[in-house]
């Protein structure tokens, strides 16, 4: 059988290199790795296992007939990352410029039905022209199989897309239905339709790194969730981002051996809260604070960050925080922040991950702009995506707790666990001084010297109101602690929330307001 055996390592040789070597160098010269090398990148080594090497397009129209390259433009299979169960598809540039056939779509859906079947995340690489414009409708057809697989692995599985180079058009639409996306600067871009249409149409001139890069998506669009510095630091985030997951909807994520070192407290966190409470601080350091050290991985953080969202380790545990961030805009809650916030919020009710909020926000932001635009719909996603999140939820509220957003921020009322404040804590309908300006109005008006009557009752408003100690009589506080107590009272307290069970009522689906 020598011959037949030599056969076959000629055929796994072909295939390995794709659309040949010289496509191979043009990609690195773009300053681009390969789709195998980025496989390799990405697994545990030597754990990759391929599925469907040698699948060959089935197009005969405009020269394809006489054009194959076993994989048809994409390397698919499973392998572990730290040991850990995960399916992968990389996108192969140098075949066909990575464009989606129906057998390429075929390969991609075959290892998203092993993943649902066999609970791990799905990752994809991807790196493609887009439809393989030779097929026509077919190609199209793969595309929404993909998606509509995307679709039903939501929630079951994590996904995760990297993009790694060109996703146009149609494409864009599965990384878009995945829970994470992460580019690559300068070498990727995403948008629906490229500069040249959008010159023909809007009379833009733009450039695709403009229109769609990785800069573009990560802070204005927040179509992604990460901008990476090269394919490196994308694939090390990738891995970095499963540590905090589960390998599906019905596990938890890995906990992490902790030792306790018999002294929680963290002194430091006693300084952080400003004289002037309409000083800023940076929820950063109360995150920092709090945590296991050199465990925050931030999401979406240059994505409206007047909130700060992102996984973290706390006694090993795996939670996901979100803290409003009184550094940006006074930390207040406007279309952007809570949009980012509600799907986050999601993305961890979703995969059993407890949810921890820092609470600082004098309420939503004003005007015509927001209200326009809908401030009242978007922040109801994340009202929505507190209420129905079954978690373990805790909220500790640091300095403002003020009006609507003090309800939405995880408050008792919907279904948080545990909640706490520091003694720094504001929980009230609004500041002070708008408040004795308006139930005082009159009285400061007759008054003989007004300015003098107004401090009086915003001090008077104050000493009721802009403290924890109403909220904690009535018992929508559980505890006003020390600051330095924090991170005790969370361990102690996730750590006795870790069997909970919670339930929604019986329905087809909720109706979220998107
Ligand atoms: N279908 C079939 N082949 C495609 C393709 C597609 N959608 N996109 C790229 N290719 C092929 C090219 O013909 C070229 O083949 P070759 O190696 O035999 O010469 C190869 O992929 C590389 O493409 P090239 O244009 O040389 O690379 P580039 O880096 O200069 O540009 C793109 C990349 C994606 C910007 C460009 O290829 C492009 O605009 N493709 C079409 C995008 C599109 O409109 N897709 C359909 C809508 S979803």
């Amino acid at each position: 059988h020598l011959n037949k055996f030599e056969a076959l390592e000629r055929k796994n040789a072909e295939a390995l290199l794709g659309g040949g070597q010289a496509r191979i160098d043009a990609q690195h010269k773009k300053g681009k790795l390969t789709a195998r090398e980025r496989v390799d990148l990405l697994l545990d080594e030597g754990s990759f296992e391929e599925i469907g090497k040698f699948v060959m397009h089935r197009s005969k129209d405009f020269g394809l007939d006489k054009e194959y390259y076993l994989g048809d433009g994409v390397v698919t299979g499973y392998g572990t990352v730290n040991g850990r169960l995960v399916y992968v598809f990389s996108q192969d540039f140098t075949v066909f410029g990575g464009s989606l056939s129906e057998t390429h779509a075929e390969k991609i859906v075959k290892i998203m039905d092993l993943a649902m079947k066999n609970g791990a995340p799905v990752i994809g690489l991807n790196d493609s022209g887009g439809a393989r414009i030779q097929e026509g409708v077919v190609s199209l057809g793969g595309y929404a199989d993909i998606f509509y697989k995307n679709t039903l692995a939501s929630g079951v599985v994590p996904q995760l897309s990297a993009v790694m180079g060109p996703c146009a058009g149609g494409a864009v639409y599965s990384p878009a239905i995945t829970d994470f996306i992460l580019m690559v600067e300068d070498t990727s871009y995403m948008f629906v339709t490229g500069p040249n249409v959008v010159k023909t149409v809007t009379h833009e001139n733009v450039t695709s790194e403009e229109l769609g890069g990785a800069s573009t998506h990560s802070a204005k669009s927040g179509v992604t969730h990460f901008s990476c510095a090269n394919e490196v630091v994308c694939i090390n985030n990738i891995k970095q981002l499963l540590s905090y997951m589960p390998q599906n909807c019905e596990e938890t994520a890995p906990l992490l051996p902790y030792t306790p070192a018999g002294d929680e407290l963290r002194p430091e966190l006693n300084n952080i809260i400003p004289e002037n409470p309409n000083q800023p601080y940076d929820i950063r350091d109360v995150i920092q604070g709090v945590i296991d050290t050199d465990s925050f991985l931030e999401v979406h953080q240059n994505f409206a960050e007047n909130i700060v969202v992102g996984f973290a380790r706390l006694a090993g545990r795996s939670i996901g925080i979100v803290g409003n961030q009184p550094a940006v805009l006074a930390g207040v809650l406007d279309i952007n922040a809570s949009t980012k916030a509600a799907r986050f919020v999601r993305f961890c009710d979703s995969f059993n991950i407890p949810l921890l909020v820092l609470e600082d926000v004098p309420g939503f932001l004003p005007g015509t702009d927001q209200e326009w635009r809908g401030i009242i719909t978007n922040g109801a996603k994340l009202l929505y995506a507190f209420c129905e999140a079954t978690v373990p939820r805790i909220t500790v509220i640091t300095r403002k707790a003020y009006g609507g957003a003090y309800d939405v921020m995880n408050s008792k009322h919907i279904g948080a666990d545990m909640n706490y404040a520091w003694p720094t804590a504001e929980i009230a309908v609004m500041g002070a001084k708008g408040a004795a300006e308006i139930i005082f109005k009159r009285e400061i008006a007759q008054a003989e010297d007004p300015e003098a009557k107004l401090q009086e009752k915003v001090d008077e408003y104050q000493q009721k109101f802009a403290t924890p100690y109403r909220a904690a009589h009535r018992g929508f506080v559980d505890e006003v602690i020390v600051p330095a107590q924090t991170r005790q009272k969370l361990i102690r307290a996730f750590k006795m929330l870790e069997n909970k069970v919670d339930t929604m009522p019986r329905k087809k689906h909720g109706n979220i307001p998107l």
